[in-house]
């Protein structure tokens, strides 16, 4: 397949890039940005591991082309936080304990960022359904929730 050039604006910078247009967002953001954070478990749209904000809203990005994401606002978990400070909703996670291995968790922070923004005092059955497509194996929902409540009602 032919290479094509696609520029992307990710957490703020712009990349010209060019490469394969059937490969993923994933693929990129991992294997020639090194932008690591977005994980590749399932690799098929079920875990939510990949997930990534494209204007504002989660995506999997393991079942996004990359040619997709072209002239959308991408934001990576490295994209919130800047000057050696964390984002509220990171720093939430930690003091709630709600991160285990931390697999899931730059999906899963992801969702609950985007969540907050376009709602920000939701109730537990919000959050719950909002971050029903991040899997957690370390199966820590109480803790993940109890972080996102914590940080609605104090306000970001
Ligand atoms: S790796 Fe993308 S949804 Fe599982
Ligand atoms: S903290 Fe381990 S998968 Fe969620």
């Amino acid at each position: 397949m032919d290479k094509k050039t696609i520029l992307l604006k990710i957490n703020d910078e712009e990349y010209s890039i060019t490469t394969c247009p059937n490969r993923t967002l994933l693929e990129i953001l991992r294997d020639d940005l090194s932008l690591t954070g977005a994980k590749e478990s399932c690799g098929e749209g079920a875990c939510g591991a990949c997930t990534v904000l494209l204007d504002g809203l989660p995506m999997r990005s393991c079942l996004l082309l990359v040619t997709e994401a072209e002239g959308k606002e991408i934001t990576t978990i490295e994209g919130l936080s800047g000057n050696g400070k964390l984002d509220p909703i990171q720093d939430a996670f930690i003091e709630y304990h709600a991160i285990q291995c931390g697999f899931c968790s730059p999906g899963m922070i992801l969702t609950a960022y985007s969540l907050l923004k376009n709602n920000p005092d939701p109730d537990e059955e919000e959050i719950r359904h909002a971050i029903s497509g991040n899997i957690c194996r370390c199966t820590g929902y109480a803790k993940i929730v109890e972080a996102i409540q914590a940080i609605s009602t104090k306000g970001r």
